[in-house]
């Protein structure tokens, strides 16, 4: 019943911006057509929605139908696996709208509950439950953040005036959905340009929401000691990168001073940071999505590496008319054929704003 799958995924978006690198799932457990338990994954290390579920049950859920989200996991990580909770509570039918990717469940989960004599439906809603995880499926199969390229534009295409004024082009309720990015994205990046410009914070003003890992692309770590960011860097995990081959050890003591984490992406071929190591870097790390905000220099790099996933552009009602910064900068093209290419996702409207989100379709980026 899609009712239930609905009510599945609404509670799988609760754990938004919590549960990072898991994937949000949700589930409802449903007997005589009636809901007697559902859950959620919260957060990182807690319970499963599966066992959530069964935690709230109202009644026994012998002869119950789940509708989960997500493929049920048969593997003890930081949980003991879900399928042993379905089969010892006697459920007798599990509808499921992902596949779990990951290799130590991939149909396996599917396998122990048909064996076990539980009916199991797969691919119910998958496209809507498929929706809730596109940072998931890629993180755990790359090992590398799923990146959003996230800029704010004019009708007439740019995101600052000629003189590096971008405040504001876009309205409260586009900047508030930005914040709602910024929670549900592990990390945050910016290039040094837009850091020397805006003197920006990069953290997260929604209301509980939780402030990402700043990552700043600076090779010569020209990041002024006295700006916000760094002015904050204790109280929000801040990651400055340069790329450089003699690093200045000083520089960096006293950057880790003041809270700063330094790491280094130098490739002697590439001008400015190699984001491809970038990214296996903070892959590394478990840091499984990153809101780039960068200007227009980074962003340019960040399409021609081939690190963006997603484009998220929110045009504002505005016209700055003449000169100024654009969205991605760089070398352009000089054949049409030659266009980065992009799948269009989704209208929203924000008042007079709209917001296009885009998946980057694998072309004429540099292949790694
Ligand atoms: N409206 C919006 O959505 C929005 C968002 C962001 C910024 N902005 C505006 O954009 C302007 C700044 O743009 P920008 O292009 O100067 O800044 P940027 O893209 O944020 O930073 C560019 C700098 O990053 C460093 N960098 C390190 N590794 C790099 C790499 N692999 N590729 C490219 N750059 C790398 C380079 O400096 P080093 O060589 O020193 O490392 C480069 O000059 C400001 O006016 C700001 O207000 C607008």
């Amino acid at each position: 019943m899609e009712k239930f799958m609905c009510r599945a995924i609404e509670l799988a978006k609760k754990g938004e911006g919590f549960c990072h690198p898991n994937p949000l799932v949700g589930a409802v457990i449903v007997k005589d057509g009636r809901i007697i338990g559902e859950g959620y994954h919260a957060r990182y290390g807690d319970l499963h929605a599966e066992r959530n579920a069964i935690k709230s049950l109202t009644e026994p859920a012998a002869g119950a139908t789940l509708y989960c989200t997500l493929e049920p996991c048969c593997h003890t990580g930081k949980q003991p696996p879900c399928t042993e909770a379905i089969i010892e509570n006697g459920i007798k039918k599990v509808v499921v709208g992902s596949d779990d990717p990951n290799e130590l469940v991939r149909g396996k989960g599917f396998e122990i509950l048909e064996n076990a004599g539980i009916e199991v439906v797969r691919h119910f809603m998958k496209e809507e439950c498929d929706a809730l995880n596109d940072i998931f499926f890629h993180y755990i199969s790359k090992k590398t953040p799923y990146v959003i390229m996230k800029y704010a534009m004019t009708a007439d295409g740019k995101i600052a005036t000629e003189t590096g004024k971008s405040k504001w082009i876009t309205n409260e309720a586009s900047r508030a959905e930005v914040q709602r990015l910024r929670h549900r994205c592990m990390g945050i990046m910016a290039g040094i340009g837009t850091v020397l410009a805006d003197d920006p914070m990069l953290n997260c003003r929604l209301e509980g929401g939780k402030d990402p890992i700043r990552i700043i692309a600076d090779s010569s770590l020209r990041i002024p000691l006295d700006s916000q960011i760094c002015k904050t860097a204790k109280e929000q995990r801040t990651i400055v990168v340069s790329a450089v081959k003699n690093e200045d050890v000083s520089r960096i003591r006293e950057l880790e001073a003041v809270g700063v984490e330094v790491i280094n992406c130098y490739d002697p071929n590439i001008h400015g940071v190699d984001l491809r190591c970038l990214m296996r870097k903070l892959g590394e790390m478990k840091i499984d999505s990153i809101l780039l905000e960068g200007g227009g220099t980074l962003n340019a790099s960040a399409l021609k590496y081939g690190i963006v996933n997603e484009v998220r552009a929110f045009v504002g009602s505005k016209i700055f008319a003449g000169k100024g910064r654009f969205p991605v900068e760089g070398t352009g093209i000089d054949e049409v054929e030659d266009s980065y290419r992009l799948k269009l996702k989704d209208i929203e409207r924000f008042g007079d704003d709209v917001m296009l989100t885009y998946r980057r379709e694998v072309d004429r980026c540099l292949q790694a």
